[in-house]
């Protein structure tokens, strides 16, 4: 300890060198070692009062001159710490409040840590960011806007959390985001048009903010490089919007119980423009209120294993073309209003291992093709 207040005491001393190359030569030092020392005050001012840090963090100490020791803390050769890499250790303690002491941060991972307040907006002088992932922590408020000033992120992952308000509009800035995890949260209110403008995003979810309200935004389908939209267990009402038909790398897209109230009505014909999705692995919107029949364009989608389409009020037969999605596991189309005979041509799906269709208005018989899916669990009641 001594040492260190010496050191930055002495540092902080008004000096007067007239040698032009010596006063650069010190100055280079002077400011490596004055943001190390920085760090170190910051780093242990913040944690130490953690009930974890004697059992978990035993080599962070204080009279170091610099944390290049210290455990869960990755020091770049420069002098400046990179990356603070906590996760599954209960700290017990708030949000780091002294951002500014970290110049050089690229990653700030804090993850099922028990960190409690809020996210503070002093995260933007980190403008090195290119992860924050504090998920699974305690954390409440709002999303600070001034995230929108992180050009360099690529992944904000604030999932499990108790965070409330908007999700910023500002995010639209962080134009290299590639995985925004926003579930299982108490946000609310619409999703912003401006995630339209973040092309390389791939990872969307908001699941499971019963509040996040508004329509499904057309700006959705700007986002090209999308592989997983997951907006389920949320208010978001209205179709989908003919523009996801755009994303030509989804693969996995959920939007199930979303409409609770039905309040608007929803026709899954209009999300027959889904069948361009040509990546689609999974497609989930089930426990909506669609009603009208099943498109045939999901019969284009020939990497499709998942298609839950239960407790909707999907009417209209199963179409035959269906069989052309060869590579469909599971196909749940239970509690609807489908009526007609199963198509014979199901039996070409020969991976289909999950066929649940009760609970409609399905008559004649299963047809004797479906023995060629050797692995098949059926749920089927007939009238
Ligand atoms: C921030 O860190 C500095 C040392 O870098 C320390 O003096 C100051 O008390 C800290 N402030 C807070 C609010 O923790
Ligand atoms: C999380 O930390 C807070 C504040 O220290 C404490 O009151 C709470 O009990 C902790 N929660 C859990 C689940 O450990
Ligand atoms: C849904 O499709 C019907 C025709 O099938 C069309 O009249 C209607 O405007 C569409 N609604 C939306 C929201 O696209
Ligand atoms: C399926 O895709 C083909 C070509 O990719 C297209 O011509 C056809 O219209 C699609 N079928 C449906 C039902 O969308
Ligand atoms: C279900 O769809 C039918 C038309 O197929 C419509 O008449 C009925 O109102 C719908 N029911 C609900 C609960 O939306
Ligand atoms: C179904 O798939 C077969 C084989 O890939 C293809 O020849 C046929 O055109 C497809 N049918 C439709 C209607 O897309
Ligand atoms: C099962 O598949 C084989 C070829 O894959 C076909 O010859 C046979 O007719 C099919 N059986 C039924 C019951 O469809």
């Amino acid at each position: 300890m001594p040492i260190l207040y010496n050191f930055t005491k002495m540092l902080r001393q008004p000096f007067t060198i007239y040698h032009h190359f010596l006063l650069l030569n010190l100055l280079s030092s002077v400011v490596s070692v004055t943001t190390a020392n920085n760090e170190v005050a910051a780093l242990y001012s913040w944690l130490h009062t953690s009930p974890s840090f004697s059992s978990s963090f035993s080599n962070w100490n204080p009279s170091d001159a610099n944390p290049c020791s210290w455990s869960r803390i990755i020091y770049s050769r420069k002098n400046f710490v990179t990356e603070i890499n906590i996760q599954s250790v209960a700290l017990n303690i708030p949000f780091p409040s002294n951002l500014s002491s970290f110049p050089s941060l690229k990653k700030l991972i804090i993850s099922d840590a028990n960190l409690t307040g809020s996210i503070s907006p002093d995260i933007r002088y980190c403008n090195g960011l290119t992860v924050v992932d504090v998920s699974s922590n305690s954390l409440v408020g709002n999303t600070p806007y001034s995230i929108g000033q992180l050009r360099n992120l690529e992944g904000l992952i604030l999932y499990s959390n108790q965070l409330t308000g908007q999700i910023p509009k500002e995010l639209g800035n962080c134009i290299n985001l590639k995985d925004l995890r926003l579930q299982a949260n108490k946000l609310s209110g619409n999703l912003p048009v401006e995630l339209g403008k973040m092309s390389k995003l791939e990872t969307f979810h908001v699941r499971g903010n019963v509040d996040i309200e508004g329509k499904n935004p057309d700006e959705l389908g700007e986002c090209r490089n999308s592989k997983a939209l997951g907006l389920g267990d949320t208010k978001i009402s209205g179709s989908l919007p003919a523009s996801l038909g755009k994303l030509s790398k989804l693969q996995t897209l959920s939007v199930y119980n979303t409409n609770p109230s039905g309040e608007i009505p929803l026709d899954i014909v209009n999300c027959s423009k889904i069948g361009n999705c040509k990546n689609l692995k999974v497609l989930d919107l089930s426990s909506n209120s669609f009603s009208g029949s099943i498109p045939r364009s999901f019969g284009n989608l020939s990497y499709l294993q998942e298609l839950i389409l239960s407790n909707n009020n999907i009417s209209g037969s199963i179409p035959s073309i269906m069989s052309n999605a060869s590579s469909l596991l599971r196909l749940l189309l239970d509690t609807n209003q489908i009526s007609g005979k199963i198509p014979a041509e199901l039996g070409l799906l020969t991976q289909l291992y999950v066929f649940s269709a009760k609970q409609n208005k399905l008559e004649g018989s299963i047809p004797s093709t479906l023995a060629n899916c050797s692995n098949l669990r059926l749920d089927v009641i007939l009238s």
